[in-house]
């Protein structure tokens, strides 16, 4: 058993730097091994300058609250062949667990692999069980024998376990082989500020997509790269002998089951897997389907007996069973090869967190793809950014309860941690999200500096102001951060969706069920602005739509004319401006006529119109003649001077040109009728002015 490490809302391990213009301060926290304080503070000019390096009292106000004891320890269970998993336990909820609200402790997994030709070990635990792992690992191999060291994923949190481990090593003991990711890389090589020189011990190799590596007797592991943005440096590994597949993140939990394996099944760890998977990889669900993607798991192998089999013999069984398979199912007959190639067959998923996944496997994977399937279904209709940073898990646990509170409602989460995320990728979240929170400790009287960059980059962006927000974070007491991000934020004009959340030091219950039910409510505000915003949209789409159409259209001009048509003694006639030519031969003109003209009914097929050109000169006089109203039988053409035409036309004075038509066919187009007619007579009688033409606005009228 072994005293945790975890600080709680206290000081811990961590370097922020809080600064503004007219004060500026900086705090160095360091390890809590290091009891002492270096407070500097100079006044000079009104400004103060301040640097603490401290685990004791925080520079104003009572201390936060002391780390909570965690008690914790490592067991080390048989898997598979040559194969271990080092399955550190804890019952008490751990630092990254105060973001997650299930209660049901955690197991943090590393694994061991003893091949012929040589040891590896896969990923180092939490600082929390650092003693316990490296005396549990000893009990298994000698520390200077373990050849390799793969690692899923690294980050500070683990650097104690592996800087024991290495401490553990003899001088002469060869460097340690490390597979990882390049991002794991770097995080590895920052061991050196923590121990100069340390990463001396270590031979890191980056793995590429694909990269295989030969422990031997079969042991042959292949290296998958899972980055996301949450865990850049994200990297699985399969071993070819024991069909085992490391996932770290992916299909883990939180939960300190005695069971070491996933006995119950779906019934025993459905909630848990659920649960991580809302918590930690709904927000990156994209990278997680990528993930899975890159991972060909075709089947757990049932029906092969492995019974005194070892190594590359249990690579042989599978081999032959696949191959049967396969040819059972493309009808191959005896003797044709079928090829297995790049398919994983899994018999076991050994995640970073929780019980090793068996009989569950297809089950499990099917989920996830269904998981990650619909959050990005969700995440197409609506998203909010939960933008935080947090020293000792209090504001990282507020941000949890209200990303819950979101994803009950059925919005999609973009959780980015500060620390780990520049002020432009949260410019570019903050873009393409339709909402955000935003949560701050308050250190040193202020956010921290992740946090004002970010709070900057949001200011920054003119269309963030549509957007619901929030905010919120944890305090000792006096808690100016959620002050100044409520005040900012109120005076660039944004809209909160919720009121702001102030916590003091750890959320209590009722505080996290405040924080998911202000999540819920920033998640129906931003649904009713979406809603609003595609009503509007398609409004203006549907008018810009149409304008731009009917602008194109009111371009396609004709000649401003004056129709006249005679039947006997019933006479009409009617502005006319959609008017062309139609042929050459006979010289023929197409004349449209709404269906509701008075003249519709005189210029049937068959029927004759006289059409009078009007120009430039006149046009409006003529024109406002004719768009008055007229009572039924009324004759249009009173004032206007007229003549009669060899065949019956009426030609107006005005016209600077008239054309003696027939109709030669009517089509009915909408609500118009289209006249071709023939021109048959016809005289330009005014050459010196230009023909009018009627410029329209839209298309939607005359
Ligand atoms: C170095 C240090 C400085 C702090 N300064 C303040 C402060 O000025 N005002 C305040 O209200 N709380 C202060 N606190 C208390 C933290 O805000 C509190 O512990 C909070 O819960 C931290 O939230 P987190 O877990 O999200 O980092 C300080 C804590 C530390 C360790």
């Amino acid at each position: 058993m072994q005293a945790g490490r975890q600080a709680n809302g206290g000081p811990g391990d961590r370097l922020w730097l809080c600064s503004q213009t007219s004060s500026v301060q900086a705090f160095r926290v360091v390890t809590a091994s290091k009891h002492r304080q270096v407070a500097r503070r100079a006044a000079d000019g009104g400004s103060v300058q301040a640097t603490l390096e401290t685990t004791e009292a925080p520079p104003r106000g009572p201390p936060p609250s002391a780390p909570v004891k965690q008690e914790s320890e490592v067991r080390v269970v048989d898997i598979g062949p040559d194969t271990f998993s080092l399955r550190g336990y804890s019952q008490d909820r751990l630092k990254f667990e105060i973001e997650y609200n299930l209660k049901r402790g955690t197991t943090n997994n590393s694994y061991l692999i003893q091949a012929q030709d040589g040891t590896a070990l896969i990923d180092v635990p939490d600082q929390a069980w650092t003693d316990a792992f490296v005396e549990q690992l000893k009990t298994k191999v000698g520390i200077d024998d373990i050849t390799y060291l793969i690692l899923g994923h690294f980050s500070p949190k683990r650097a104690d376990s592996l800087v024991a481990l290495l401490k553990e090593r003899s001088s002469n003991a060869p460097p340690l082989k490390v597979h990882c990711s390049n991002p794991a890389r770097n995080a590895l090589l920052e061991l050196d500020n923590k121990e100069p020189g340390l990463t001396e011990k270590l031979d890191i190799k980056v793995a590429k997509a694909g990269d295989q590596l030969d422990l031997g007797g079969g042991h042959q592991l292949r290296f998958f790269l899972t980055p996301t943005p949450r865990w850049p440096d994200g990297m699985m590994t399969y071993d070819a002998a024991s069909k085992i597949l490391y996932t770290h993140k992916l299909f883990s939990a939180h939960v300190a089951s005695e069971n070491d394996f996933d006995r119950g099944g779906w019934e025993a760890f459905g909630v848990d897997w659920k649960y991580y998977f809302d918590c930690m990889l709904a927000p990156v669900a994209r990278q997680a389907a990528a993930a899975l993607e890159k991972l060909p798991i075709a089947a757990q192998i049932k029906g092969v007996s492995y019974a005194g089999l070892r190594g590359v013999e249990i690579v042989k069984a599978d081999a032959k069973f696949i191959s049967q398979v396969l040819r059972s199912f493309l009808k191959l007959p005896e003797g044709e090869p079928a090829a297995a190639e790049g398919v994983i067959v899994v018999k076991a998923l050994a995640p970073i967190h929780g019980p090793v996944v068996r009989s569950t496997v297809t089950e499990l994977v099917r989920e996830y793809r269904e998981w990650t399937a619909a959050q990005i279904q969700l995440a197409t209709e609506a998203s909010i950014a939960v933008i935080y940073a947090s020293a000792y898990g209090n504001t990282a646990a507020l941000a949890q309860a209200i990303s819950r509170g979101v994803s009950k409602a059925g919005v999609s989460i973009e959780t980015v941690n500060c620390e780990q995320s520049s002020a432009s990728e949260v410019a570019e979240i903050v873009s393409r999200s339709d909402g955000f929170v935003v949560g701050s400790p308050t250190l040193g009287g202020h956010m921290p500096t992740p946090v004002q960059l970010a709070l900057g980059a949001i200011l920054k962006d003119p269309d963030a102001r549509a957007k619901p927000c929030g905010v919120f974070g944890s305090f000792g007491w006096s808690g100016e951060a959620v002050d100044e991000l409520e005040q900012r934020l109120k005076d660039g004009g944004f809209d909160f969706a919720f009121p702001a959340i102030r916590c003091k030091f750890k959320p209590t219950e009722s505080m996290l069920q405040t924080c998911e039910e202000s999540g819920t409510d920033l998640a129906q505000a931003v649904r009713k602005a979406n809603t609003r915003a595609r009503k509007s949209k398609e409004k203006t789409a549907t008018s810009l739509a149409s304008s731009a159409v009917e602008q194109a259209v009111g371009r396609v001009v004709g000649s401003l004319c004056v129709l006249v048509s005679r039947d006997g003694d019933a006479e009409s006639a009617m502005l006319a401006s959609w008017v062309s030519q139609a042929s050459f031969n006979p010289p023929g003109l197409t004349v449209a006529v709404a269906k509701d003209r008075a003249v519709e009914g005189l210029v049937l097929e068959g029927g004759r119109f006289t059409l009078n050109v009007l120009g430039q000169d006149n046009a409006g006089k003529v024109s406002k003649q004719l768009l008055k109203p007229f009572k039924p039988g009324e004759a249009r053409l009173q004032g206007l001077e007229t003549q009669e035409t060899e065949s019956g036309g009426v030609v107006l004075n005005d016209a600077i040109a008239y054309l003696d038509c027939m109709v030669k066919s009517r089509m009915e187009t909408g609500d118009h009728y289209v006249l071709y007619a023939i021109a048959e007579n016809g005289k330009l009688q005014n050459d010196r002015v230009l023909t009018a033409v009627h410029y329209r606005k839209t298309g939607a009228r005359y």
